[in-house]
């Protein structure tokens, strides 16, 4: 017996997911109390195999809930507990940049190996530490990639693109993007100066009359792919599309994306947001026997 769990602000994506493995699907019950403690509600009996879904977009909260989850779910009666994280947050902090710096992926990576068994994300923001199961020491982690989908959805509409990655790290990305529909593909330097603020050199490409299509794994402010938009636009390329695995998009980002004439922004459904035009389901659906056969 096995059951996918989810939280109600994802439950679209959970049935898709549910309906796509053939698995029966429950909500996690929540309360918030005026204080701002949460009280969860699960099945109150529960199968062997539980797979939870739940993506760490603005994750501080919900990494509280996500510990009260998996503890709840192993006294419920879940030997075999998977979380599918399609958004794992506090990747980006694989190092200490400054002395005294907190190097959050490496403990949030081990609290959530303490509390599950197997991990598996998409497009996780492995740059320093390249692999999941550094990630998850001891425990068995899976990242999947949505980069060929977004190639697949831009080679449809845009088939003579150029592919550009806003940084050195989306490499990884935009070729495996690019490779199976031939496009061209280059990445740009960047160098952030602070949250808001973010300066892109662009490579040696010639973008004069191009469909340029910036790639990303993740755009939270969005100013990223405003400086990078604006630099092949100030070059002369003819138009400049953004195609990204997590729509964070928080505050103003999408209006500033715009502003810099940024004109589509197609995102996966890792994280609901209006741009969702892809959707990883499928994916983690031919995933599945592997996801399964995650050793703990
Ligand atoms: C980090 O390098 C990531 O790949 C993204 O480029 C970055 O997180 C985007 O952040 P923002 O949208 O705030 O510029």
């Amino acid at each position: 017996m096995s059951l996918l769990l989810a939280f109600d602000d994802e439950a679209a994506l959970a049935q898709r997911l549910a309906e796509a493995i053939g698995w029966a699907l429950a909500l996690v019950g929540r309360h918030r109390f005026p204080d701002g403690e949460s009280r969860l509600r699960l099945p109150p009996v529960l199968p062997d195999v539980v797979v939870l879904l739940r993506g760490l977009q603005q994750p501080n909260e919900k990494l509280t809930e996500l510990m009260l989850a998996a503890a709840g779910a192993r006294e419920l009666g879940a030997r075999r507990l998977t979380l599918v994280s399609p958004y794992l947050a506090y990747m980006r902090q694989d190092m200490a940049f400054t002395p005294g710096e907190v190097v959050s992926q490496r403990h949030v990576g081990h609290a959530l190996a303490a509390w599950f068994d197997a991990i598996v994300t998409v497009d996780p923001h492995l740059h320093r530490v390249s692999t999941m199961d550094e990630v998850v020491p001891g425990r068995r982690g899976m990242a999947l990639t949505a980069a060929p989908l977004l190639g697949a959805w831009v080679a449809a509409r845009l088939p003579h693109a150029l592919l550009l990655g806003p940084d050195e790290e989306s490499l990884q990305w935009v070729g495996a993007a690019a490779a199976p529909h031939g496009l061209d593909h280059a990445v740009c330097r960047k160098q952030r100066q602070g949250d808001h603020a973010v300066d892109v050199a662009l490579p040696a490409v010639d973008v004069r009359g191009r469909a340029v299509v910036l790639l990303d794994d993740v755009a939270s402010t969005g100013r990223t792919f405003v400086a990078a938009a604006r630099g092949v636009l100030q070059q002369g390329a003819a138009s400049v599309d953004v195609a990204v695995t997590h729509a964070l998009l928080v505050g103003d980002a999408l209006d500033q994306m715009h502003a810099a004439g940024v004109r589509h922004v197609w995102s996966t459904d890792s994280v609901p947001h209006p741009s969702n035009v892809v959707s990883i389901v499928p994916m983690l659906a031919q995933a599945w026997p592997s996801i399964m056969a995650l050793e703990p």
